[in-house]
């Protein structure tokens, strides 16, 4: 029988009902099949909360954060529960030492990532790092970024470069206390500083204000990220990719990634016409090393193609630059909210470095105890990412005495695990950094995950959030505008793969006066 025919005997309307009717029987049926091949009398499967046919536990996650929801959920069904969204399982991870079972006893199984639109897109057909399954090339990758751009060979430039513009930034807040009592956005300060800093040490040049056809590379950025997000065909793989196109998801991500590869392109492109590369060591920055990587002389290390290039400056742009804006404003929050800890951190400071100096020095920071105290603690309040990124299982396993299979993505929660009170003792919503004076965290905090997929910049980044706090409290006092009251600030929280502050952070700053 002809299409037209089909369409003639029965009402368009009728049609798509029946159709409707079939994909969800079939569903159904899959679901029953599937949850019968796990049969709980052979395996001992983790806690479930009910979930539909179709969508899973999606509906569990309406109307809060999903960091939230899962954390209110494992307060029901234990620190290890299954949790079906749409067609993909997950395991939900919410105590420490669960966390300790994936992130380092069966690391090795709970090292891959899986798969989505996104990022395979994104990621150069998984060239890059982050988001790539664990592979040969992914772990030379992070060889690579470890000992060329994060690593002890390049912290001398990487110390001038953070000391420079540091310097920039508190002459350009002098500037700002003319006419007084005017608030200052520190997101965008911090924002401006960090990308500033990042470019020079990774790329060599000031790319942020670098002209590319297309918009700014802050939006190209942000858009980057929101699509690593997901997208429905990620969770429902026949509708999902139909809902995609249909709703111009596909089309957006599309674009994302064309202006994401044009910026790229760009500074790939500038390196290439650079002499430097046939010159000084220490004249080379990060995208340098990495062309010579990809040369056809290189016999000395793993060869990159040029996708493999891009990928690595992505994941540069995309984890490096966020992560620590996004902590600086959190931390700058909590230290101006509780007006003891920022008194107690600005007296370490003025006293240990004296009235002698315009800016502080990196090797000023070393010996100031409660200073990493704060950061730590903002750490444990506020991680970044909230859920990490997910953990794919390899292969059956048993986590917590429950058996878990492959293809199973472990979403660890950093954001609820640093603040449970049976972990952290009654004050756990406090800011109260001297509990670091007695604690020995092990898996108790994990803002930075851990194992074969812990973030390789895990030792570095703290050390830049330190030195910038150290220099905007040296120099500065902070009170929050309109005659609000400092423990008054707005601290509500916003975004899934970032977590960060929803109203954006604006200080009054003074000069601090010494006296004689
Ligand atoms: C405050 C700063 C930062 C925080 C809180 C942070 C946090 C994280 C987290 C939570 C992960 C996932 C870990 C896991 O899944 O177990 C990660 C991975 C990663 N981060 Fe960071 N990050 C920061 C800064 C940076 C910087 C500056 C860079 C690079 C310049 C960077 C590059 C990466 C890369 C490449 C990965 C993927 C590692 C892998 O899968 O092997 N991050 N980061």
């Amino acid at each position: 029988m002809k299409i037209f025919t089909i369409f003639t005997i029965f009402p368009s309307w009728l049609l798509v009902t029946l159709l409707a009717s079939l994909f969800f029987i079939f569903y159904t049926f899959l679901h029953i099949n599937l949850k019968s091949k796990n049969n709980p009398s052979i395996y001992n499967l983790p806690p479930n909360p009910p979930n539909l046919p179709i969508i899973g536990n999606f509906h569990q996650l309406l109307g809060k954060p999903r960091h939230q929801a899962l954390w209110q959920l494992s307060k029901q069904y234990g620190p290890v529960l299954q949790f079906q969204m749409g067609s993909k399982p997950f395991l939900i991870i919410s105590s420490p030492i669960m966390a300790k079972q994936i992130l380092k006893t069966q690391d090795h199984i709970f090292c891959s990532r899986p798969f989505s639109k996104a990022t395979q897109r994104i990621t150069y057909n998984y060239s890059d790092i982050a988001f790539s399954p664990q592979s040969h090339h992914r772990r030379e990758m992070r060889k690579i970024l470890v000992s060329d751009l994060l690593g002890p060979k390049r912290s001398r430039v990487f110390n001038n470069v953070l000391v420079t513009e540091i310097e920039t930034m508190v002459r350009e807040l002098a500037l700002r206390l003319r006419p007084p009592n005017v608030a200052v956005n520190l997101n965008e300060l911090f924002i401006a500083t960090v990308k500033e800093v990042v470019c020079k040490v990774a790329f060599g040049g000031d790319y942020r204000r670098q002209p590319v056809n297309g918009p700014s590379w802050e939006v190209v950025v942000d858009e980057a990220q929101e699509m690593l997000g997901g997208s429905v065909g990620d969770f429902f793989p026949w509708a999902g990719r139909v809902i995609d196109r249909v709703s111009g998801w596909s089309r957006r991500m599309e674009r994302c990634f064309t202006n994401l590869d044009a910026y790229i392109e760009t500074v790939i492109d500038d390196h290439r016409k650079d002499q430097r590369v046939e010159d000084d060591d220490d004249d080379k920055d990060f995208v340098h090393v990495l062309l010579e990587l990809s040369s056809e002389d290189n016999d000395s290390g793993y060869r990159l193609t040029k996708e493999d290039i891009k990928a690595l400056i992505m994941n540069v742009l995309t984890g490096g630059v966020d992560t620590t804006v996004v902590t600086l404003v959190w931390a700058m929050s909590e230290i101006v909210r509780n007006v003891r800890v920022m008194k107690k951190l600005q007296t370490e400071i003025r006293n240990h470095t004296g009235r002698r100096k315009q800016k502080l020095d990196i090797s000023d920071i070393t010996e100031m105890t409660y200073l990493k105290m704060v950061v730590k603690e903002t750490f444990r309040i506020h991680p970044p990412a909230p859920l990490l990124i997910p953990h794919e299982c390899m292969s059956h396993c048993q986590v917590g005495g429950y058996d878990v299979f492959p293809g199973t993505s472990a979403l660890i929660n950093a954001w609820g695990i640093g603040r449970d009170p049976s972990v952290w003792g009654e004050n756990a919503g406090e800011f109260y950094p001297e509990r670091f004076e007695k604690f020995e965290v092990d898996f108790e905090m994990v803002p930075f995950g851990g194992g074969r997929r812990s973030c390789p910049a895990m030792n570095s980044a703290p050390v830049t959030i330190e030195f910038v706090i150290a220099n905007l409290l040296y120099g500065f006092d902070w009170e929050v505008p309109n005659g609000v009251k400092n423990e008054d600030l707005n601290m509500e929280d916003e975004g899934t793969l970032i977590l960060r502050k929803k109203v954006p952070l604006c200080l009054v700053p003074t000069k601090y006066k010494w006296k004689d």
